[in-house]
């Protein structure tokens, strides 16, 4: 009986050892589980995601947020660069905007501080939407379905800019993407992955991508040279930070790409030059780290890669308020 008793609670001290030992383990992994999204003012997110749909912030009247951050596709257009109004060419990959809010700064050089910050720049670039903030202050000022909604949630009777990008903002907050099979894990559901994708996420830990890729987002939170240990040769004339900070120390210095859901969002790099995720994660080997990593290498840290595919946002598709016989109409031939 005594000893019965005593074999019992040198079994559960050792269980609850082990337990500890993995909880523990879990938190102390440099790659934290995403939180779902807390939302705490409904109206103003419906208002946002409107917005985000509406292709009428673009002189077009055809380009919207979700034209170059498709939300079916991941958050992106799946271009090297994207395609703006009249169909400019743009100068740079679209980053995925699943997450965004997790970032240090918007932008790859992080010119923006923050979501509200970045969303006024796409409205008046020309090439991307081309309208100006008044002009999509103007449209908006004749939609009675939105003016409604702004005097709710803002209480004003005129609609401002400052406004509109407050709304889109808030809306992106909630696109986070939480419970992915690499979250699952580090919860403790150790049957979330294979071993084989386990095996990817040691080598991405011990090769050294964690470095720079961490933290809920896989990245996401620092500046970093592109080219850390070799050379990145590029045609793309984005020097990254130092384009802001004039610093020639910041040149191609880039944010650190989220990592979540990056299966999704190919290609890669600033200037899209991977096509696919196996050579976006050779070329880092090569060029942050110095290393030649095999392609048995390669494709464990890809199968790992792929278990940070997260849930989608999900939302019932906004419908547009009509505009009235005011608002300008779209004009998507203009040479202006
Ligand atoms: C014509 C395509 C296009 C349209 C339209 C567009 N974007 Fe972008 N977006 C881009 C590109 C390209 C970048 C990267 C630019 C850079 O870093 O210099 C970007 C960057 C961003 C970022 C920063 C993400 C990050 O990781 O740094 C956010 C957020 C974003 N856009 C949101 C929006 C919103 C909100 C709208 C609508 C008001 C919008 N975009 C309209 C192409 C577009
Ligand atoms: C020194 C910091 C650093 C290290 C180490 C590093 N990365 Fe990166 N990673 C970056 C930066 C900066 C970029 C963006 C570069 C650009 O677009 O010009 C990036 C981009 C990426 C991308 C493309 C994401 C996208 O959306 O375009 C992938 C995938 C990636 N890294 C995976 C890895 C893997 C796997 C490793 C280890 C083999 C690694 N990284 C090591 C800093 C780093």
């Amino acid at each position: 009986m005594r000893l019965k008793t005593i074999l019992t609670i040198i079994a559960v001290a050792i269980l609850s050892a082990a337990f500890s030992a993995q909880v523990h383990a879990a938190e102390q992994e440099p790659i934290q589980p995403l939180k779902p999204a807390k939302i705490t003012n409904p109206a103003k997110v419906e208002l946002g995601k409107q917005l985000f749909f509406d292709p009428r912030l673009s002189r077009s009247g055809w380009i919207s947020c979700n034209s170059c951050h498709n939300l079916s596709m991941g958050g992106s257009d799946n271009f090297k660069t994207s395609i703006g109004d009249r169909w400019a060419q743009g100068g740079i990959r679209s980053p995925s905007v699943l997450n965004s809010s997790l970032n240090i700064a918007q932008f790859w050089d992080g010119r923006a501080k923050n979501l509200s910050a970045q969303a006024g720049g796409p409205i008046a670039n020309p090439i991307e939407m081309n309208s100006t903030h008044e002009a999509a202050e103007r449209v908006l000022n004749t939609i009675p379905g939105y003016r409604t909604q702004f005097k709710k949630v803002y209480g004003v009777d005129k609609i401002g800019i400052d406004q509109i990008t407050d709304a889109i903002a808030e809306f992106e907050n909630t696109l986070v993407t939480p419970n992915a099979r690499f979250d699952k894990w580090l919860k403790g559901d150790k049957k979330a992955i294979t071993a084989f994708e386990l095996s990817g996420y040691q080598l991405f830990k011990d090769s050294g991508c964690i470095a720079c890729h961490n933290g809920p987002g896989v990245g996401g939170s620092s500046f970093q040279k592109m080219g850390m240990v070799n050379e990145f040769k590029t045609t793309n004339p984005s020097k990254g930070r130092a384009d802001v900070t004039k610093k020639d120390a910041d040149r191609m210095m880039f944010k650190v790409p989220i990592l979540r859901n990056v299966e999704l969002v190919p290609p890669y790099f600033h200037d899209g030059s991977a096509s696919t995720l196996t050579q976006a994660v050779e070329t880092m080997g090569w060029l942050q780290l110095g290393k030649k990593l095999t392609p048995d290498q390669t494709a464990r840290i890809v199968a790992f890669l792929k278990t940070l595919t997260g849930d989608q946002p999900q939302f019932t598709l906004p419908q547009l308020p009509p505009s009235s016989d005011e608002t300008p109409r779209p004009d998507p031939f203009s040479k202006k």
